[in-house]
């Protein structure tokens, strides 16, 4: 069997090696950027006077004949000849000689798949990424949903998993769709990361043919070339920024699936899952199981084990390509693979999401209302330092007694402070504590409604057509 670097050997390789060297089994991902960048070489070959217009433009066809085969015939990648390739440059090579003979032995002229497999990787993020953040808008178009359906429901926030205060149900759907604006925005960061041309690199020093690696660039999408061959033929950053920003989305999926695991349980019942987002027990009968929810939780550390295993991959290497390189498309794809899976599950199980108003809205009721009687007695003049020490004590009182502040008498309020009025009572609801916020972050019905609003046009705008 030939492989690209046959002539330098005299004996064949160890059968075990070469399956244990090939990456073909997962790169076959990259076949149509590898076909993509093929075609703008031999192109950029022929400008450059390399090739002949009758060479360049044999190869150009029969490049774009195996483009076309390799989408309507999946048999192309399994036949008994692909099962000998080591990669996927190694297969589109193969494929092209097959096809025109001479001419496409001509193709690899000043080129190495050290900056081939850099590209194609490039070429393949710059397509996938717009897919994910088109999965982060819908799924944050699905909060929006859930923020405008819950209306003017209640609930309790938390900090330290206690009870903290009243906020709006909207304003928590919102919270996590503002993580995930972030996310959006971390995926363009790395798209401009990827934004760079590493053609006219060759194997390390560079190509000794006249290339015009500003046109090349333009051609394939690119708006700048790499600053240096020997940074380019190693350099995966961009592939451990994808990760970071595939990882930093999922642990706020993770985050997301763990509230609602939470939240739909029935020691908190704020939420319900509906039927077909949920599991059965094959021996308890009355088990409603959060299992989409928990594999997206589970899931999230098969991502941070790939950016965390990249980094270590990396971390040794010296300068310049090393086969350890072949590990980021493993990584990469896996990342890829689950992070879309998540948001497509997450989207279907908080679609069909109900708010249980009342549960929710009596949990968001009693003690946690208690930042709001020291604003009361703040605003007749206490400093509030005083006026937490005074609630603290009303606090520990009612927590002994079992009581809370509702069942209070007005003797009872004014033993602890001569400055309560009968109207605390109204100033002590959920509802008056939320209408009470004044800033635009807050949980205040006005700004929950304006971000709501802004969300909505952020996803309208965001979401391209699908080809
Ligand atoms: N399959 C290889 C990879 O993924 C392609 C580059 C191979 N380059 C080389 N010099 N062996 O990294």
């Amino acid at each position: 069997m030939a492989h690209l670097w046959s002539g330098r050997f005299a004996g064949d390789p160890d059968a075990g090696l070469v399956e244990f060297g090939a990456s073909f089994g997962f790169d076959r991902r990259l076949f149509e950027d590898d076909v993509e960048g093929s075609i703008a070489w031999a192109e950029g070959l022929e400008r450059a006077g390399v090739l002949t217009r009758a060479d360049a433009s044999i190869i150009r066809a029969a490049l774009e004949d195996l483009r076309s085969r390799g989408s309507s015939d999946p048999a192309l990648f399994t036949s008994e000849a692909a099962r000998h390739d080591e990669d996927v440059h190694s297969f589109v090579e193969r494929e092209l000689v097959a096809r025109v003979g001479e001419a496409g032995r001509r193709l690899h002229t000043g080129r190495s798949r050290n900056e081939q497999v850099s590209l194609d990787l490039r070429l393949y993020l710059k397509r996938r990424i717009p897919e994910l953040q088109q999965a982060i808008v819908q799924l944050a178009g699905v909060l929006a949903g859930s923020a405008e359906a819950a209306a003017g429901a209640l609930m309790p926030s938390y900090t330290h998993m206690r009870r903290a205060q009243p906020i709006l149900a909207a304003h928590f759907f919102l919270a996590h769709g503002a993580a995930l604006r972030r996310d959006h925005r971390r995926f363009i960061a790395v798209l401009e990361e990827v934004d760079e041309l590493p053609l006219g690199s060759g194997a390390i020093a560079g190509t000794s043919y006249p290339m015009d690696v500003q046109a090349l660039a333009r051609r394939l999408g690119f708006s700048r070339v790499v600053a240096n061959s020997v940074d380019a033929a190693g350099d995966r950053d961009f592939v451990s920024s994808f990760l970071h920003a595939g990882a930093l989305a999922m642990v706020h999926l993770s985050r997301m699936a763990e509230d609602l695991i939470l939240f739909t349980s029935e020691e908190f019942g704020f939420f319900e899952l509906a039927d077909s987002a949920a599991t059965g027990s094959s021996l308890m009968p009355q088990k409603k199981n959060p299992d989409p929810l928990e594999l997206v939780r589970g899931k999230t550390g098969r991502v941070i084990g790939r950016l965390t295993g990249w980094l270590a991959t990396m971390k040794g290497l010296p300068i310049g390509y090393s086969k350890d390189l072949q590990e980021d498309k493993e990584a990469l794809f896996e990342a890829e693979d689950t992070l879309r899976a998540s948001l497509g599950a997450t989207a279907a199980v908080i679609k069909g999401l109900t708010v249980n108003a009342d549960v929710a809205r009596a949990a968001a009721s009693g003690l946690l209302l208690a930042t709001d009687v020291a604003d009361y007695l703040v605003a007749k003049g206490v400093p509030f330092r005083d006026a937490h020490e005074i609630v603290g004590s009303l606090v520990r009182r009612l927590v002994a007694e079992r009581r809370s502040f509702d069942a209070l008498s007005l003797d009872e309020w004014r033993a602890h402070s001569p400055l309560f009025d009968a109207d605390v009572r109204e100033f002590i609801t959920p509802e008056a504590s939320i209408a009470r916020k004044r800033t635009p972050q807050s949980t205040h019905p006005d700004p929950v409604a304006a971000a709501l609003k802004e969300l909505r046009q952020w996803c309208t705008s965001s979401i391209t057509p699908t080809r």
